[in-house]
């Protein structure tokens, strides 16, 4: 059996390299000839850990390796090739709307369609709105010159940016929705290795594999945006959200992953898969039965506002020729990613009133140069605090957890740190003589 991916983000990447470790031989294809250029060569075009490892030892051409993957932009190559074709294209928010962008998935189908002279299972990865993998089926099997045989599958991807190989090759759970025994076979055939090592294989109709996605992203944003409610409180009333959260923890039935307050989500998918969950659900007419997400969308920005709040406070309350460090930019640690980041969101409402804002990420500074030119960049902590009146920890790298409060104190402006993520030790900060605050913490 051999397999295409179409197109080649996080997810494509990440699924091509891995289904050419699971042993098949995969052709994935991109609209963008320097992105497949790129890729043939090896490397990745974006930062992701192990993930470039995995590319150079099954990319064809490249020494030593196996060559089982290869990249192409050719339509054609990929219809003759393919038994099973991965459809991973992106499905970003539309502008100045809720609803979720469909075009890239849409092209996806219509141009693979023509070129499907044999049977082929087509199974789409992206998140899509639910109901659509049955219109994108219907659509496929007309436009192709194999009819029928041209059949659709949902197989949801549930990977985290930071841990995508790992997600793939060791899932909590296979989810695939499917309207034939044969499609089942296929994809059971495919993820063959995974299942043999007890990897759970849930098989369901179309609208469910669709809304296993949408409900599993709304939940996670939903606890994280519960226990940001519980910062406010806290911060109105004097508790600790830490020593909460580290409570409530203790009682399986909540668990304490996804329970870290701070500065909020943010990234291309849980943001904008609320707000097309919501869309959707109100085309369906069922969208009282999401209006908590709009709750849980207004939480997760207000924790932005806050910390521009805290901050212009420890300015003494106003940002004119003040000077603010902010470190990270990523919209988490072990990402390059600055889709919707609540680091660079906060930088820039700072920047808007009136301070000097310097960034520095250890990984994202090229794609938050792009987002935000009007920006000053940093290249190391030190140089980015230099001068500041206050210190802004935004996104948690492992490198701003090792940071060494004394030595930072010589060269910053004021001891002044806010910590956006809670993981510093707050102990350290203050008995080196700063003042240290936090969301959802007593000052
Ligand atoms: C998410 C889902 O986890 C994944 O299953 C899905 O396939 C895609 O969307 P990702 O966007 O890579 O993955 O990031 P994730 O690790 O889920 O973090 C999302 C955001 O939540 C980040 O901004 C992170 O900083 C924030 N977060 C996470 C918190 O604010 N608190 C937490 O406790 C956990």
């Amino acid at each position: 059996m051999k397999l295409t991916v179409i197109g080649t983000g996080y997810l494509g990447t990440t699924h091509a390299a891995c289904m050419a470790e699971l042993g098949f031989e995969v052709l994935g294809l991109d609209i963008l000839p320097e992105r497949v250029a790129t890729l043939a060569s090896g490397r990745v075009p974006m930062y992701e850990p192990g993930l470039e490892e995995l590319l150079r030892k099954h990319v064809a051409g490249i020494e030593g390796s196996t060559g089982r993957l290869r990249f192409t932009t050719s339509w054609e190559e990929v219809g003759a090739f393919g038994d099973v074709h991965f459809i991973c294209t992106n499905t970003p928010q539309r502008r100045g709307e809720f609803a979720c962008d469909m075009s890239y998935v849409e092209s996806a189908f219509d141009l693979l369609a023509p070129h499907l002279h044999r049977p082929a299972l087509v199974v789409g990865k992206s998140t899509v709105p639910v109901g659509s993998a049955e219109r994108l089926a219907e659509r496929l099997a007309a436009a192709a010159p194999v009819g029928a045989g041209a059949e659709v599958a949902w197989n949801p991807e549930f990977l985290r940016e930071g841990y995508a190989v790992d997600d793939t090759l060791h899932p909590d759970r296979l989810v695939v929705g499917v309207r034939s025994a044969e499609a089942e076979a296929t994809l059971r055939e495919v993820y063959a290795p995974l299942i043999g090592r007890g990897t759970p294989f849930v098989v369901t109709d179309f609208p469910t594999a669709e809304l296993v996605k949408t409900a599993a992203n709304s939940f996670l944003a939903t606890k994280i945006s519960f226990i940001n409610a519980m910062a406010e409180v806290c911060e109105a009333s004097g508790a600790d959200v830490v020593q909460l959260s580290a409570a409530l923890a203790f009682d399986e039935r909540i668990g304490g992953k996804f329970l870290n307050a701070g500065l909020g989500f943010g990234g291309g998918c849980l943001p904008k898969d609320i707000r097309a969950f919501m869309a959707r659900a109100g085309e369906l007419g069922a969208d009282q039965a999401l209006t908590f997400l709009r709750e849980v969308d207004s939480i997760n920005m207000r924790r932005r506002g806050r910390m521009v709040e805290l901050a212009r406070e420890q300015c003494g309350g106003g940002f004119l020729d003040r000077r603010v460090a902010v470190l990270g930019a990523a919209f988490k640690p072990n990402s390059d990613d600055v889709r919707d980041s609540p680091a660079l969101n906060v930088a820039g409402q700072i920047q808007l009133q009136g301070a000097q804002v310097t960034v520095y990420d250890p990984k994202a500074m090229d794609n938050a140069r792009k987002l935000f030119p009007s920006l000053s960049f940093a290249d190391s902590v030190l140089d980015a605090v230099t001068g500041a009146h206050v210190v802004l920890h935004l996104t948690e790298w492992q490198e701003f957890r090792e940071m060494d409060p004394e030595a930072l104190g010589k060269v910053v402006a004021e001891r002044s740190i806010l910590d956006g993520r809670n993981v510093l030790d707050r102990q350290r900060w203050r008995d080196a003589g700063w003042t240290y605050r936090a969301l959802g913490r007593p000052s």
